[in-house]
């Protein structure tokens, strides 16, 4: 029997069950939704059901697996379909699945009739260690991220790693950059040892459990993202606008939410380098680990371009400046930096020099 892990409403291994098991038999709930995905409900939804004793069987809602349904028209048929089910404001909301529905399900759960109580079960790497835990829940608008949400803790958070035996190496990728980024923000032993992060190795549950720690306690600081939690956005003001940008451009293949900030940490660690010393060998080492794990992109001019603009939406900026989170040091960090049009220039060329070398190596 594995150990039960805790730290706030988070809880890990196969006790973790017994823990939702408990809540669901106390809180007394009228009704239970399971929002799950295309996906998720195939690969997981029987293992949940297997787990919990539900006293009246829960109504299953089901909505198409991707990014590109992570908006106000799903929310809209989760809203009706709560309402078409008798939904009151005593329902529980069970999120089952990746960011895509912790995110979204969380969002629909915070609105309908003014909010409901929601769990995430989190099914892939990426929402085990970054998007189901800290109440950030919302959808994005067109191509831009996450643009419309709440912040409201779930109330529980049951992480079970068993359900990452059926996600593919690509998502399994994508939730290791989060990892890394931890290990940017908190500690230099931390990302190395994330950059062998196997899902098949003895350690991985503990490097998972290692993440959630370091997330959580920042949360718990900071919940509303007023300063220090600013530094989980570290590489994601470029990061989430190269996402925008693959998802928008055709022919371009959208890229994974990871392989987005994989990008962006090499394009921060550069200009923390010029602007605060980070020092220079380390962002050798950091760029190399990075593009090991991720394939290099290409970027022309035009698309440099529209990445830009597309910073602008970023949420930390403030009175029109673009902010970024930056490093002196791992684990050392400043939050609010302004940064020039010309050195992001300059972090976009670094950047294609070190995919070059590592190409020809
Ligand atoms: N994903 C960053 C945060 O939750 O603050």
């Amino acid at each position: 029997m594995q150990q039960l892990k805790n730290i706030g409403s988070v809880y890990c291994g196969t006790p973790a069950w017994s823990i939702l098991n408990s809540y669901i038999e106390e809180s007394d709930h009228s009704r239970v939704y399971i929002i799950t995905d295309t996906n998720t409900r195939q690969h997981c939804l029987p293992k949940l059901l297997n787990r919990i004793n539900f006293e009246k069987s829960p109504q299953i809602l089901e909505i198409s697996a991707g990014e590109q349904y992570k908006n106000i028209n799903t929310c809209m048929e989760l809203w009706r379909s709560l309402s078409q089910n008798n939904a009151d404001r005593n329902s529980l909301v069970i999120n089952l699945g990746g960011g895509v529905v912790t995110d979204l399900g969380g969002f629909v759960a915070c609105t309908f009739k003014r909010g409901l109580d929601f769990v995430n079960i989190p099914t892939s790497l990426l929402a085990m260690v970054d998007a189901s835990i800290g109440g950030k829940t919302g959808v994005d608008l067109d191509s831009l991220k996450n643009q419309v949400g709440v912040i409201r803790e779930p109330s529980l958070v049951i992480l079970d790693v068993d359900f990452l035996d059926t996600l593919p190496q690509a998502h399994i990728r994508s939730g290791q950059a989060e990892m890394l980024k931890h290990g940017l923000v908190r500690s230099e032993e931390y990302f190395n040892n994330c950059l062998d992060f196997s899902i098949e190795s003895k350690n991985s549950e503990e490097l998972i459990w290692e993440s959630v720690q370091i997330k959580q306690q920042i949360v718990e600081e900071d919940p509303m993202e007023k300063g220090l939690r600013k530094i989980l956005n570290y590489g994601h003001t470029l990061g989430h606008a190269i996402e925008s940008h693959f998802l928008e451009t055709r022919p371009k293949a959208p890229l994974l939410h990871g392989e987005a900030i994989a990008i962006g940490m090499i394009l921060a660690t550069y200009i923390s380098s010029e602007i605060l010393n980070f020092p220079k060998d380390s962002l050798e080492e950091i760029s190399n680990g990075i593009l090991q794990i991720y394939a290099g992109q290409h970027f022309s001019e035009s698309d440099i371009k529209s990445i830009r603009e597309l910073m602008i939406y970023d949420k930390k900026n403030e009175n029109g400046r673009i902010n970024f989170v930056l490093l002196k040091d791992f684990g050392d960090h400043e939050i609010n930096c302004e940064v020039s049009d010309s050195l992001v220039r300059k972090a976009f060329e670094y950047y294609a020099d070190v995919c070059e070398k590592i190409t020809l190596a």
